[in-house]
């Protein structure tokens, strides 16, 4: 019997509140910035779908190939009884390691979109009618709490979502997930790797413009959740390579001077012609440096799997004993 049961541990106004934080302390920085978890309403998130599908954006495709070649090390490893997923979203990946973990009991998949969730769940369930599904609706970053399931756990946060997060943000991130898993759990964990400048800058500019398109939608989402009145059309989508940080940075150039309204904040936001406002780091990693932050948290790095191009990586950790 199969069972589908949905947690809200988000304060139904957590997330305007939360947006509006961001965007007054964001927008009254030099240089201005946004953080990117505000590009994936509805319209975003669809978009989001359609670069998956690109052809300059590799990440989803080699992520895919690791899990579908690695899904049998990966039950094998960890013998997991409940899959928690952080970021699950359309849960689409997970269906490689649903059908390939056997002795799975109970699927976690955490999310702040609850329709998102109930979505993906509902699907899940048709195919795997034995699993019990508790959906969580809450900000991994922020103090997540589990449901009472049995171990062995394996914690998955993949798509390389963890690059979108500051190197401070990934520490405290990493760590909160240790402070989750007792011995004998598990981390799986996304990354996307460090590569030749070309590759990386097209993947995030896409010549059919969808990533621009995406970027952009972070000022519908202001207009509509705020009340501003940004244009998207008086911004250039710009992706650079950051060679010092290794990272991709997506950020907005403004054509000409302008001044927004953000009425919700009372707020003016002026930008001079050219001005750039960054709405995203997307950091790729070495092995070395997933190794290295991974210890920085209590977690050994035991497995590392990569695409047969060795453009994405997997990580495997366990929580050090002691
Ligand atoms: C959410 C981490 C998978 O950083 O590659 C895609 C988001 N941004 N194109 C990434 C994104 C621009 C993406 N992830």
């Amino acid at each position: 019997m199969s069972t589908f049961q949905v947690t809200r541990t988000l304060p139904a106004d957590a997330t305007t509140a939360a947006l509006r934080s961001d965007v007054s302390h964001g927008l009254g920085s030099e240089p201005k910035q946004l953080p990117p978890k505000w590009f994936y309403d509805a319209r975003g998130s669809d978009l989001f779908e359609e670069i998956t599908r690109l052809p300059e954006y590799y990440p989803t495709r080699a992520e895919r190939e690791i899990l579908i070649a690695r899904a049998a090390d990966i039950a094998t490893a960890t013998g997991a009884r409940t899959l928690v997923e952080l970021g699950s979203g359309s849960s689409e990946k997970t269906r490689y390691l649903l059908d390939t973990l056997t002795g799975l009991e109970v699927y976690v998949p955490v999310d702040v979109s609850e329709s998102a969730l109930v979505q993906a769940g509902e699907v899940l369930l048709a195919d795997h009618p034995d699993l019990a599904v508790h959906a969580l609706v809450a900000d991994f970053q922020h103090g997540l709490v589990l449901p009472e399931t049995p171990g062995p756990r394996l914690v998955a946060f993949l798509g390389g979502t963890m690059g979108n997060l500051l190197p401070a943000e990934r520490a405290a991130f990493l760590g909160s997930v240790r402070a989750l898993l007792s011995p004998g759990d598990a981390l799986l964990l996304g990354t996307d790797l460090v590569k030749d400048e070309a590759t990386l800058v097209a993947a995030y500019d896409d010549s059919a413009g969808v990533t621009a398109a995406f970027n952009k939608n972070v000022l519908a989402v202001l207009d509509r959740e705020l009340g501003a009145d940004f244009d998207p059309e008086d911004f250039d989508h710009v992706a650079l390579w950051d060679a010092e940080h290794e990272w991709i940075e997506m950020r907005l150039r403004a054509r000409t001077a302008l001044t927004a309204k953000i009425p919700a904040l009372d707020m003016a936001v002026s930008f001079a012609a050219g001005e750039e406002m960054r709405t995203e780091v997307s950091a790729k990693f070495r092995q070395e440096s997933v190794r290295a932050e991974l210890a920085a948290a209590g977690l050994g790095l035991r497995h590392w799997w990569t695409d047969s191009a060795g453009r994405f990586a997997l990580s495997l950790a366990f929580p050090d004993s002691g």
